[in-house]
């Protein structure tokens, strides 16, 4: 039974004995993210400090300007699970190609691959807003033992096994699910563990609070602004206009939303026709907790975890959150098509 002065790490052992994968490969798994996402809180905690924040002057391969904690937090992830011989891959919005594990060790069995956006939300860094890390776990398709290949990444959302994130905020926090409902650990930094302070997450079933791009309105699909209109009309018994809320981060803004009741969309517009959020280490991460946590996620039509990817960095639209608001949003678009 989890306990709410649980730690992260006991509460992964428990869980662990009654999962289904039993090797104990996916708890050394989420160890080895627990640890890395303590090393990259301290540095995240000191960027306005020391001379960490700021252009690296890479450009990823979305063309996007690296910022230094990104290159930092992507290392620290892929060495943890490189060096402690977890995973046999590991893709990264930061890296152009996956990575594949090749373990020393000719008996290995590892079976999982991990996807991950390193740090989210990183142009928040110089401004001391919070940001985030995401994960995506998924068992392997090819055999174990050979090298991983790109159709163990391209799996369709609903295959994953875990997912979660850790966001860097006024309190650091690790929020993951592996099929079982979510469940949510605050790091007590003095200690230096996470604890059990959230447990059993749910999206409430409808919300007030709508997050999205406004800047980027005259560029959105007709049923984006018909249903932002909807969501500033005046109805008192159904508590519109709603509160707009936008941080810009997507695991922040997925966090607030999760605990108070709300939606979040990145529409495809103009400038990004294909949406901007990745499908595999941003959105289906998220779809995933969303669904587990009672929520839902879509592009408008299609169920997020139901779209066959086919490109690494594939990017999609992303509408997510409470039940209710997703329904009205996916109704508002689809008498547009
Ligand atoms: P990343 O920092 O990993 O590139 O992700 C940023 C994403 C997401 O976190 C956020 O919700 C969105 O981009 C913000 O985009 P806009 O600035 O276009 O609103
Ligand atoms: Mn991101
Ligand atoms: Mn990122």
């Amino acid at each position: 039974m989890s306990r709410k002065n649980q730690t992260l790490g006991e509460f992964i052992i428990e869980n662990q004995s009654s999962f289904k994968y039993s090797s104990g490969e996916l708890s050394s798994l989420l160890n080895s993210i627990r640890l890395a996402a303590k090393v990259v809180n301290h540095e995240v905690n000191k960027a306005g400090l020391v001379d960490i924040i700021g252009a690296a002057g890479d450009t990823n391969i979305q063309g996007e300007d690296q910022q230094k904690l990104d290159v930092y937090a992507n290392d620290k992830f892929i060495q943890t699970l490189t060096k402690r011989n977890i995973v046999c891959g590991i893709a990264s919005e930061e890296e152009d190609d996956f990575i594949t594990i090749n373990s020393q060790d000719e008996n290995h069995q590892n079976k999982y691959v991990v996807l991950i956006d390193p740090l989210d939300g990183s142009s928040n860094i110089d401004v001391n807003v919070s940001v985030g890390t995401i994960f995506s776990i998924y068992r392997r398709v090819t055999p174990v033992g050979t090298p991983v290949q790109l159709e163990d990444f391209l799996q369709k959302g609903s295959e994953q096994v875990a997912a979660g994130y850790v966001v860097y905020g006024t309190s650091t926090m690790l929020v993951y699910t592996t099929g079982d409902g979510v469940n949510g650990f605050t790091l007590n930094p003095a200690i230096g563990s996470f604890y059990l302070s959230h447990p059993a997450m749910e999206f409430p079933e409808d919300g007030s609070i709508y997050s999205v791009n406004e800047g980027n309105y005259i560029h959105f699909p007709q049923g984006i602004k018909n249903y932002i209109k909807f969501c500033q009309e005046e109805n008192e018994s159904e508590n519109r206009p709603y509160t707009s809320r936008y941080i810009g981060s997507l695991v922040s803004d997925f966090h607030r939303n999760m605990i108070k009741g709300g939606i979040y969309m990145y529409p495809q517009s103009l400038k990004n026709p294909e949406g901007k959020l990745r499908l595999l280490y941003e959105c289906n991460p998220m779809a995933f907790l969303a669904e587990q946590a009672k929520g839902k996620s879509s592009d408008g039509f299609t169920r997020t975890l139901d779209v066959v990817p086919t490109e690494l960095h594939q990017r999609i639209p992303f509408i997510c959150g409470s039940k209710n608001m997703v329904e009205k949003a996916e109704s508002f678009m689809q008498k547009e098509k």
